[in-house]
């Protein structure tokens, strides 16, 4: 039987393995987990920056030490790429988001890993020159692969600031962690990072320039089910139903949930239909 992408992407670590161990609770280095898996190199960045320029300009943006910097759109797309261009030379990283929607394999790439994971899948293409810091320490609200594709980084790793972190919680920490322990390590062509959500990281490039992509994991949450489970019950229900919903979301004094909710909770995450359908509008959502 073909192995899946994501056992493919996970390499020495099975996937079993992974879902206990590391899945949203600790980082997992993977050395020269992906020498064919997804191909993308500097010239391929540029195209798709140009790309971008032209279809999707939202999508561009740089960053120097932690510095933000976004072109006043509209810009003709040949000027929007020569300001990140310019951005580049310098020092500052050039993001490019949803890589996927201007080249046919890496869309398929990421519908491919979604499938394997149940989430939606979106990648990110950081260019970075030599001996630069796009970002200052932060955390984020998704979990990542982080596949270095040329060069080299170094990733410092801290704590987590917040578990199971979602969307709408900050993502900036106090620079100070740069000086409180955290683990080092390098990453060279092909290696594989997996980081979770709400985990402290920063990173700077090496003697080289250096290109990475990020498969960015946009998990399905119980806030996503049971919002989704409240919009097809609310086009079906009565008065009377509607109210034993509102009451579920009762507490009680200590701010635990209560027990029937919780309940609901736990048997959501089976729901096939409920979860393909919260898939299907982050997809609509991401590909518009
Ligand atoms: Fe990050």
């Amino acid at each position: 039987m073909a192995l899946s992408l994501l056992s493919q992407l996970l390499h020495s670590c099975p996937v079993e393995d992974f879902y206990d161990a590391y899945y949203e609770k600790k980082y997992l280095q993977i050395k020269s987990a992906n020498s064919c898996l997804f191909q993308f190199n500097t010239e391929m960045f540029k195209v798709a920056l140009l790309k971008s320029a032209f279809t999707h300009p939202e999508n561009i943006r740089a960053n120097k030490e932690g510095n933000v910097y976004i072109a006043p759109l509209p810009m003709e797309p040949y000027q929007l790429y020569d300001w990140a261009m310019e951005k580049y030379n310098n020092g500052a990283t050039l993001i490019l988001n949803q890589v996927e929607l201007n080249d046919d394999l890496s869309k398929q790439f990421a519908i491919d890993l979604g499938k394997d994971m149940k989430a939606y899948i979106s990648l990110t293409a950081f260019l970075t020159p030599e001996n630069s810091q796009g970002f200052s320490p932060h955390f984020d609200t998704h979990d990542v692969f982080v596949m270095q594709m040329s060069g080299s980084k170094e990733w410092h790793i801290g704590d987590f600031e917040i578990e199971l972190a979602t969307r709408r919680q900050g993502f900036l920490v106090s620079p100070e962690v740069m000086n409180s322990p955290h683990t080092i390590i390098s990453m060279f062509d092909n290696d594989i990072l997996y980081l979770p959500r709400g985990m402290v990281h920063w990173a700077f490039a090496e003697h080289l320039p250096s290109l990475h992509v990020t498969v960015d994991i946009d998990s399905v949450t119980y806030s996503d089910l049971l919002l989704e489970l409240i919009l097809q019950t609310s086009l079906n229900m009565t008065s009377k139903e509607n109210k034993m919903i509102v009451n579920l979301f009762q507490r009680d004094f200590n701010g635990n949930l209560i027990p029937e909710l919780e309940e609901v909770l736990k048997n959501l995450k089976f729901e096939t239909k409920l979860f393909n359908l919260v898939l299907e509008k982050k997809a609509k959502i991401r590909y518009l």
